[in-house]
């Protein structure tokens, strides 16, 4: 777990729900990525999964854009990565089957957008209810839709942030999972405030999938566990 932030200091986040003290109680969890750009949030998932931060494997990428950035992240990293052409899709269902299928044959338990952009319809949110998590560069209900860091410059404020949420078919409105401040600073441009919400980004989405895994596939397993019955 990341260690607990420093509130006084500025250039910190404060992160909610705040770290646990101690590891959270899961299996380990199967992920799907999607991805159409940079690939940053791609990295950090498979870095945290790697390096024991979080108990998964990230099992699979699905890509929109063959020249993007997670393509080439997916190549370096080991990953198996899928183009999928959403122009081949005239209807975006159409598209979300493909992603269904992908995704299954790769037995993914939680499927993550990390800079998908597109929108998906209730055919991909069906396939994996209360599954399937998205990373948003704003304080959510804020500054929904693109170009949320923008949107956040010209409102003014003061804090800005990133959220973790699970997708529903309202864009950017599903139940929030984990959501990290950062601070406005005097003079900062997109650019410079985007970079500090996307260290925030890297930190919050691991921890996300950590606890829907506690919440969802830990159900499971009490559920379908051994029967102490039989000893
Ligand atoms: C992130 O800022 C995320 O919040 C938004 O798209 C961006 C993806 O960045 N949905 P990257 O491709 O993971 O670097």
């Amino acid at each position: 777990m990341p260690a607990s932030p420093d509130a006084s200091d500025p250039g910190v986040s404060v992160q909610w729900p705040l770290p646990q003290p101690g590891p959270l109680e899961y299996p380990p969890v199967r992920l799907g990525v999607m991805a159409s750009g940079n690939g940053s949030n791609f990295e950090a998932l498979v870095r945290a999964c790697r390096q024991g931060t979080l108990r998964a494997s990230v099992d699979c990428l699905v890509v929109n854009r063959a020249g993007c950035g997670a393509r080439d992240r997916a190549a370096r990293l080991g990953v198996p990565c899928h183009w999928v052409d959403h122009r081949l899709h005239p209807e975006r269902e159409g598209l979300d089957r493909e992603l269904i299928r992908l995704f299954r044959a790769s037995c993914v338990d939680l499927v993550v957008m990390a800079g998908w952009m597109r929108i998906v319809t209730p055919v991909l949110i069906a396939a994996y209810p209360d599954r399937l998590l998205n990373i948003h560069p704003s304080l959510l209900p804020s500054f929904r839709g693109m170009d949320a860091v923008g949107q956040a410059l010209a409102a003014g404020v003061t804090l800005a942030g990133c959220t973790a949420h699970l997708v529903r078919a309202e864009v950017d409105a599903g139940p929030i999972l984990v959501q990290a401040a950062v601070p406005v600073l005097e003079g900062d441009s997109r650019e410079s405030l985007a970079a500090r919400i996307q260290v925030q980004e890297h930190r919050i989405l691991p921890l996300a999938v950590a606890l829907l895994g506690a919440r969802l596939l830990g159900a499971r397993l009490r559920t379908s566990g051994p029967d102490p019955a039989q000893g």
